[in-house]
């Protein structure tokens, strides 16, 4: 029975390894973390992370060939491929802080597996790592053991939180760079033999190591620039009278465009954009490109312009003050059917509506008290200016309440954002949250999920992201 072992029970390590478990009954698959509390969680009834399908998968594979252990090294001794899935954040201090990927989880992992390996293994770069990290694991993996053939190979993961488990089960397509050495392209052969179990084969790509580590970066930097490139047009149909839904449609409508990735937002979030593109801006400042690298910047500062845009919008609307005012928050987490925060723009919306003394209601369906309270309260790194921490203000964090229900968000509330697109928020009563608000009642859209016309209808001020006032 072939072994795979995978290190880091995270967003990807964990629903990737449980869909190679349910796909692949004759492989054994076991996640390892260092974190305790995690791998306790993936044995429970509680999954550490939610995410749609991915219980019912862990379900019918977890104790069969799908275990989750904190015996890191043990697991990784046994194992004929091992993937790291480790966490690759955005340096915060030193050489590169603000932009450079941290690789110290990836290069300790690597220490390890050299260290414990007894057999020859094949090294599988999931996370998501600058172009050339492979030449610098190999390194650390054949200085520390002799005799021992390690293949390095990239195969970027490109799931996205909320349809993990069904960007998994049928991908567009599966991406393993390799050394073009006859090891190198046995290496590849093997692990396509894996995933070939589900997948069609015309949709598993071979390329160098490279352009694989490289093609991540980019096709995130290209995923990234479309959003930043709506929200820039978004401004302009505010100050024109245009639409952004009619002008995004008449533009996706060209098959060479496409439909996708085209809603105009409150700003991206999510743990990997903003970190890829900053990895990609260093990495051509590396290189000598500082005009590439100037380039990509620009799609950050467009998402940053959008979110603060969004916060001068609710207070320029609410007569240049939101002092002492309650606006109720309708969504927290960064995107809908996760309850991942990490750079969620509503992180930046509320510190902006603090720093204006507002009153902020919190409700989101699937983040808890306790994480919004220490999302908010942790000061913000800025990646323009890394040594400078924003500092938060200690009586900011009692102007924040969080509670379990949109309508007891809204009570009282002089305004209502809407930060996150959950499918519950298109279904309030509207007519039941405005009699409950104080007048005049704003609505400010940074998803444009509600009908604009309905809620104006009932008497709401209402404010969407690139359309009509
Ligand atoms: P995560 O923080 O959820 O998980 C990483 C896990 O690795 C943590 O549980 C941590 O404890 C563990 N870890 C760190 N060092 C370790 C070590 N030395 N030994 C054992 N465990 C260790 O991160 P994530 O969201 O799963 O992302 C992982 C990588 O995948 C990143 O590079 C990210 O850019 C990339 N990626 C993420 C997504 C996504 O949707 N989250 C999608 C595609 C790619
Ligand atoms: C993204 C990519 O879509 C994945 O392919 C990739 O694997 C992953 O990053 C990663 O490397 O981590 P994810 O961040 O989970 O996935 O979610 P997305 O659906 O891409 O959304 C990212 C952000 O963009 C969210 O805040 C979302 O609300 C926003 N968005 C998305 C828009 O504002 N408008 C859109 O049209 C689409």
């Amino acid at each position: 029975m072939v072994k795979i072992c995978c290190i880091g029970a995270g967003y990807v390590g964990g629903p990737t390894m449980a869909v190679i478990a349910l796909k692949c009954p004759f492989i054994e698959v076991t996640v390892v973390d260092i974190s305790v509390s995690r791998i306790d969680a993936w044995n429970s009834e509680q999954l550490p992370i939610y995410e749609p399908g991915l219980e019912d998968v862990v379900k019918q594979c977890r104790g069969k060939n799908l275990f989750f252990s904190c015996d890191v090294e043990k697991h990784v001794g046994e194992a004929d491929i091992v993937f790291v899935s480790v966490n690759t954040p955005t340096k915060t201090q030193g050489l590169g802080a603000g932009k450079a990927a941290d690789l110290t989880y990836w290069e300790s992992a690597a220490r390890m597996i050299a260290d414990v390996s007894k057999s020859d293994k094949i090294v599988v770069e999931k996370s998501t790592v600058p172009v050339k990290t492979a030449e610098a694991i190999e390194k650390i993996l054949t200085h520390n053991s002799d005799g021992i053939n390690f293949q390095i190979l990239s195969n970027p993961e490109f799931l996205a939180e909320g349809t993990a488990i069904q960007d998994l089960l049928t991908p567009n397509r599966v991406l393993i760079g390799g050394r073009e050495t006859p090891e190198g392209i046995k290496a590849i052969e093997k692990l396509k033999n894996v995933y070939a179990n589900w997948v069609p084969v015309e949709s598993i790509l071979c390329t160098n190591l490279w352009s694989a580590e490289l093609s991540k970066l980019a096709a995130n930097a290209f995923l990234a620039q479309r959003i930043s490139s709506v929200n820039a047009i978004s401004a302009l149909c505010e100050a024109t009278g245009a639409d952004i839904s009619e002008v995004s449609h008449s533009v996706g409508t060209d098959t060479r465009i496409g439909p996708k990735f085209l809603n105009a937002s409150v700003g991206f979030g999510g743990s990997c954009f903003q970190k890829d593109i900053l990895n990609l801006v260093y990495i051509c400042e590396c290189n000598g490109l500082p005009e590439v690298a100037n380039y990509w910047k620009h799609i950050i500062r467009i998402n940053d312009y959008q979110k603060s845009r969004f916060v001068n919008r609710v207070v320029s609307s609410m007569f240049n003050t939101a002092s002492g005012k309650k606006i109720a928050i309708l969504g927290f987490a960064f995107k809908k059917d996760t309850g991942d925060t990490r750079e969620t723009p509503a992180i930046d919306v509320c510190k902006g509506l603090l720093g204006e003394k507002a009153n902020l209601s919190i409700y989101d369906p699937q983040v808890s008290a306790d994480h919004i309270e220490r999302d908010l309260s942790t000061e913000k790194f800025d990646w323009d200016h890394p040594a400078h921490l924003q500092p938060m203000s200690p009586t900011a964090i009692k102007q924040v309440r969080v509670e379990w229900d949109a309508y007891e968000a809204t009570k009282d509330a002089h305004g209502l954002c809407f930060l996150t697109e959950w499918d519950e928020f298109k279904k309030l009563d509207f007519q039941r949250i405005y009699n409950d608000m104080q007048r005049p009642s704003f609505v400010f859209d940074g998803r444009n999920i509600v009908d604009a016309v309905k809620l104006r209808r009932i008497g709401f001020i209402v404010y969407s992201v690139g359309k009509p006032l």
